[in-house]
């Protein structure tokens, strides 16, 4: 029922009287003639719209009910898409190459981990390879701009940019780090810290962690 009072209020049924066959809305929205019909009787017998059917045809406006329902939908919404700011991963720590060490403490970069996500990082990233039901949220810190930590050039070689998240982990503060590059593939993230995680969290390989990462 909500969905065809928004569809009548996309059509500024609550700013104008909006002239239209149940036909029309029919075909607006996907539906039968009938179902199209019964819709608006229900709207009009909730008080969310009022409707006047002349020979001219249906003539209807969204009421000040209509409109209070569609407003708390909305605030509904905002709620959905404003407490998106963070979100947890959940995965498997593992060892890797000792290649993080290297990266990360490179000049270039330990600069702006300093400036940008607010630590000095111990020399390495810890390796977490997520769990099969949390890449949907892996994934979109794909999709999310990040931290943009940038590259740059040495006599020898370029670095490229980097993205960042700030993340908690077992209390601690930290940052994914996304190479623009990387050889791990898309379920693992790299998490810096300003201290040894295996360390201060006794984690070892193969052990669970959560990680909550603010977008
Ligand atoms: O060899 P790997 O690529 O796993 O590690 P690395 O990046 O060279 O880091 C050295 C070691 O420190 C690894 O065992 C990491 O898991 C660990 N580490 C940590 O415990 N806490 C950090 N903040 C960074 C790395």
């Amino acid at each position: 029922m909500i969905e065809v009072l928004k569809t009548l209020a996309l059509m500024n049924a609550s700013k104008k009287v909006l002239k239209i066959s149940s036909k029309e809305l029919a075909e607006k929205i996907g539906q039968s003639l009938q179902t199209a019909a019964r819709k608006l009787k229900e709207l009009e017998e909730a008080g969310l719209i009022e409707r006047q059917i002349t020979k001219d045809g249906q003539h209807i406006v969204i009421t000040e009910r209509g409109m209070q329902l569609l407003y708390k939908e909305y605030l509904d919404y905002k709620k959905i898409f404003e407490e998106l700011e963070s979100l947890k991963l959940v995965g498997k720590v593992f060892s890797g190459i000792g290649e993080g060490g290297y990266y990360v403490s490179l000049e270039g970069y330990k600069k702006q981990f300093k400036e940008k996500v607010g630590f000095e990082p111990y020399p390495g990233t810890l390796n977490v390879k997520i769990l099969k039901e949390y890449l949907f949220f892996r994934r979109r810190l794909d999709e999310e701009e990040g931290i943009v930590i940038e590259g740059f050039s040495t006599p020898d070689r370029t670095f490229g940019n980097v993205k960042a998240f700030k993340c908690k982990i077992g209390g601690i503060d930290g940052a994914i780090v996304m190479p623009k590059r990387t050889h791990y593939p898309a379920d693992v993230v790299e998490i810096i810290a300003p201290k040894k995680l295996r360390e201060a969290l006794k984690l070892k390989d193969g052990d669970l962690i959560e990680v909550e990462v603010f977008l």
